[in-house]
């Protein structure tokens, strides 16, 4: 952590689009200095949680979801304890393993489907991640306390942080 760098999380809000770059912008500058080099899947996703959690405003639980055989098991993650596992196609997270893309949702309660580990999540992205062979092998999963907290900016920069991964 640099001089003065507080890893605090302020103020929760919904930051403009020019903020939202911006601070995607610099998560993948940070982690680009951070993990020169590495590859080892825990270092990596520690490493992605824990600075993409203490940049974003909007963010209220941030974690990735392992594929493990047939279901989904929690990796590191930062925010209040969370589902352990997570069947193949059930939840957000299992949408987004089976189908490869990434889900936006605006509002969990008129999500069919959506597990709320936590009853404050309003909104979540879930980002699929895959390795060079296009092999789904986590998720990434984000939770906000507002509704309507991501958009196509959100998706944008998680998608290509996570493509700078060596995985
Ligand atoms: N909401 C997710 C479950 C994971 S908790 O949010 C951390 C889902 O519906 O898959």
């Amino acid at each position: 952590m640099s001089e003065g760098e507080t890893f605090e999380k302020g103020e929760v809000r919904i930051p403009s689009s020019f903020e939202k770059i911006t601070f995607y912008d610099q998560a993948n500058k940070k982690l680009e200095a951070l993990l020169a080099g590495e590859s080892e899947p825990v270092l990596v996703m520690s490493s992605v949680v824990s600075v993409l959690h203490h940049i974003m405003p909007h963010y209220f639980w941030t974690g990735f979801y392992r594929v493990v055989g047939d279901e989904l098991v929690v990796g590191p993650y930062q925010g209040t304890p969370a589902c352990l596992k997570i069947p193949k196609g059930r939840g957000v997270c299992g949408e987004a393993w089976e189908s490869g893309v990434t889900k936006v949702v605006a509002d969990v309660d008129e999500h069919p489907g959506h597990i709320a580990c936590d009853a404050r999540s309003a909104s979540e992205i879930v980002v699929p991640w895959m390795n060079s062979d296009g092999q789904v092998i986590a998720v990434l999963d984000v939770d906000s306390t507002l509704k309507n907290a991501f958009d196509g900016v959100d998706e944008a920069g998680l998608e290509l942080l996570l493509s700078t991964l060596q995985a």
